[in-house]
């Protein structure tokens, strides 16, 4: 599919999706996204396609979730079965392959872990998740801060600052998002 029709449809599909309020979020994620990716001189195509389709099921029922990920082979896990809203990721990841036919594993994976992350993440994923905590929507995102971020030198300084961020706020973070900021921290340093 080319380029352009591909993401108008997306854009089309997530504001039939969405409340107004969540697709302004989506929106703002984008334009995040994409600021993040000129900065750094990341392909702005991929990274626009994960924002805008990460939280295309949000807004579902979640007693939907379980079942649509069960029909597609997925076991969720404890945790999962417990709080099904974390599974959002992991169904927009399916609607993204089965009604867009979106094949970029770098895309899907961003998409399906956008909520907490994992180790290893790619760098389509971990833009998406820093866009996803700093859109200017936040209330805990003063301008500064988000300044700090978007300006900072590599995708591993932007999500240090995040992820110190969130474990001041929360007090502690998710073991999958400690994960991927301990990974981060055994890589050397680089451009990305
Ligand atoms: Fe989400
Ligand atoms: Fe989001």
């Amino acid at each position: 599919m080319l380029r352009k029709p591909i993401q108008t449809k997306l854009k089309h599909y997530a504001k039939n999706q969405l409340s107004p309020k969540r697709f302004r979020h989506v929106l703002r994620v984008t334009h995040t996204g994409n600021l993040i990716a000129r900065n750094l001189g990341l392909r702005k195509f991929p990274v626009t396609l994960a924002c805008l389709g990460h939280d295309l099921a949000r807004e579902w029922e979640t007693s939907a979730y379980v079942p649509f990920v069960a029909a597609r082979g997925y076991v969720p896990r404890t945790e999962e079965l417990e709080k099904p809203l974390l599974l959002h990721g992991r169904v927009a990841r399916y609607l993204l392959q089965e009604k867009f036919g979106i094949k970029d594993e770098g895309v899907l994976e961003a998409v399906e872990h956008h909520t907490l992350g994992k180790a290893g993440l790619g760098d389509i994923g971990k833009v998406l998740y820093v866009a996803d905590y700093i859109e200017p929507g936040r209330k805990y995102v003063s301008g500064s801060f988000f300044r700090q971020v978007v300006n900072a030198e590599t995708l591993k300084d932007m999500l240090s600052i995040v992820m110190r961020d969130a474990e001041n706020r929360h007090k502690s973070l998710h073991h999958l998002s400690r994960e991927m900021f301990q990974y981060l921290d055994g890589l050397q340093d680089s451009k990305k």
